[in-house]
């Protein structure tokens, strides 16, 4: 069967857990393809939360594979935490879970390398979650990468050493400081300074990491494809910050789209099916960069306190504004997106007036609704039309019919706009409230 893709529309953090978990039964795989542990996807049901960085978000269901395939960079320290903080839950790993032995391996010096770039960066810094993605991705394309495959091979410590040593050198060029530096990431603190103790940790996760399932994943996929078996590719991140089409330099390093899913999995272009787009009823980035309808004022603030919009994986206050359709028309263009899903409309709920980013003013006195290219320098001035909120609780309401006419009419307007059906509308963060508007269900 072919493969769908669940991906976010804006700059991440758009609901994907929550969503990739509800559609979950009707798939027989959910497999992530690009990012690592810079993600964070939330989940709730039955009264639980959880958050999860590097596994995919199906891995709460029984009879679901779920791959952590090759595009993903893949810290060993985290994946042991995030496996022993799901030891509660009764899954069961070596039936349910599958890594790709051709995933990157986030080693500890490439946090160090995340911290020390971020600061030679001063002002115009990323924002980057000091995970050190971008330096694991760097060193991919250097080729002079770890790789999951490689903890098999008896030469791993070798190799370690070997990139160790290349990173020490450009940490000293970068003037980087084990004594006060490693305090920028907070999990490193324990070990008061102590880098060798943290060698000793990841060692002991790698050695944790080999008790799994190691695959060629993309085999895996493609015999799942061959014998009709349903598969859903988990993206991370958003499509604003892919590091081809995203809002560069203020983006992560890799492929977030549809295109991502092919190399960060191995799927051929022909078996993509459905493309799910996910974006918030209203807007939200965490980090530095450029967000043209960022609300600084109270509306801002409210959107902040109603969504509880603090990060997962870094808890830093996100930035909020109201939707922008030129980067939605954007990404939907560039991803091939078949379905839309609305999420968070019930933030909306206490506002009588909501605005809609339509078009941008450029400096020049252009009115476009297309993003120009240097969206970092240009001024961008938004144009926003005001539309009637519906004003009220959307809570129990669990049948599209009844949603209230302002947010339907909200809903056919952005339908018009984007040209693309809006097949789920999101209404809290669990797992029941959600609604699918029964003409396009999609489970
Ligand atoms: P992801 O990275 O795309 O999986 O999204 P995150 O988990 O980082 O952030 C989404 C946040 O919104 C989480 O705290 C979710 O529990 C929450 N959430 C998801 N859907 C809804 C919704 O419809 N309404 C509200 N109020 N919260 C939601
Ligand atoms: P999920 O999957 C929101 C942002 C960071 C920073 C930039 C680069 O939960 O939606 P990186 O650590 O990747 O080098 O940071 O990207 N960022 C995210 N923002 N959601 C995410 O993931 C993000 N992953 C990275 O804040 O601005
Ligand atoms: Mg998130």
């Amino acid at each position: 069967m072919a493969v769908d893709i669940l991906l976010g529309l804006q700059w991440g953090d758009e609901g994907k857990g929550k969503i990739v978990d509800f559609i979950a039964p009707k798939y027989d795989v959910v497999a992530r393809f690009q990012g690592g542990p810079n993600a964070g996807h939330t989940l709730e049901f039955d009264g639980i939360k959880h958050v999860l960085h590097q596994i995919p978000s199906g891995i709460f269901h029984d009879n679901i594979s779920n791959i952590i395939g090759n595009g993903v960079v893949l810290d060993p320290l985290i994946f042991k935490k995030e496996i022993e903080g799901l030891s509660k839950f009764n899954i069961n790993f070596s039936k349910n879970l599958f890594i790709s032995k051709k995933a990157q391996i986030i080693i500890p010096t490439h946090r160090l390398l995340d911290v020390a770039m971020e600061k030679a960066k001063g002002d115009s810094k990323i924002g980057s979650t000091l995970k050190g993605i971008g330096p694991t991705y760097q060193d991919k394309v250097a080729r002079q990468g770890l790789r999951v495959g490689d903890i098999l091979n008896p030469n791993f410590k070798e190799r370690y050493n070997q990139l160790v040593a290349n990173h020490k050198s450009i940490l000293s060029f970068l003037n980087f400081s084990f004594d006060s530096d490693l305090e920028a990431i907070k999990d490193f603190g324990k070990y008061n300074f102590d880098f060798l103790e943290v060698e000793k940790d990841f060692f002991k996760a790698v050695e944790f990491l080999k008790t799994f399932n190691l695959v060629d994943s993309e085999y895996m996929i493609n015999d799942a494809i061959n014998n009709k078996k349903s598969i859903l590719a988990e993206g991370a991140q958003g499509s604003l910050l892919d590091i081809d089409f995203g809002s560069y330099p203020f983006v992560t390093s890799s492929n977030t789209m549809t295109a991502g899913a092919c190399t960060g999995l191995g799927i051929a272009p022909k078996n993509i099916g459905k493309v799910f787009g996910i974006f918030k009823a209203y807007c939200t980035r965490v980090g530095s960069g450029p967000f043209p309808s960022e609300l600084n004022d109270i509306d801002g603030e409210t959107l902040r306190k109603k969504g509880n919009e603090f990060g997962s994986t870094t808890g830093r206050a996100r930035r909020c504004g109201w939707i922008d359709l030129p980067a939605l028309k954007y990404a939907i263009m560039l991803n091939g997106v078949s379905n839309l899903l609305m999420m968070k409309a019930d933030v909306l709920n206490e506002f009588e007036e909501i605005k809609v980013c339509t078009h941008y003013k450029l400096s020049n006195g252009e009115l476009t609704d297309k993003l120009p290219y240097d969206v970092v320098e240009e001024h961008i001035e938004p144009i926003f039309k005001t539309i009637k909120g519906w004003n009220c609780s959307l809570s129990g309401i669990s049948d599209a019919s009844n949603l209230p006419l302002a947010l339907k009419d909200y809903i056919t307007y952005l339908e018009q706009e984007l040209r693309v059906p809006i097949t789920l509308v999101s209404v809290g963060p669990d797992r029941v409230e959600t609604i699918l508007r029964e003409e396009l269900a999609i489970v």
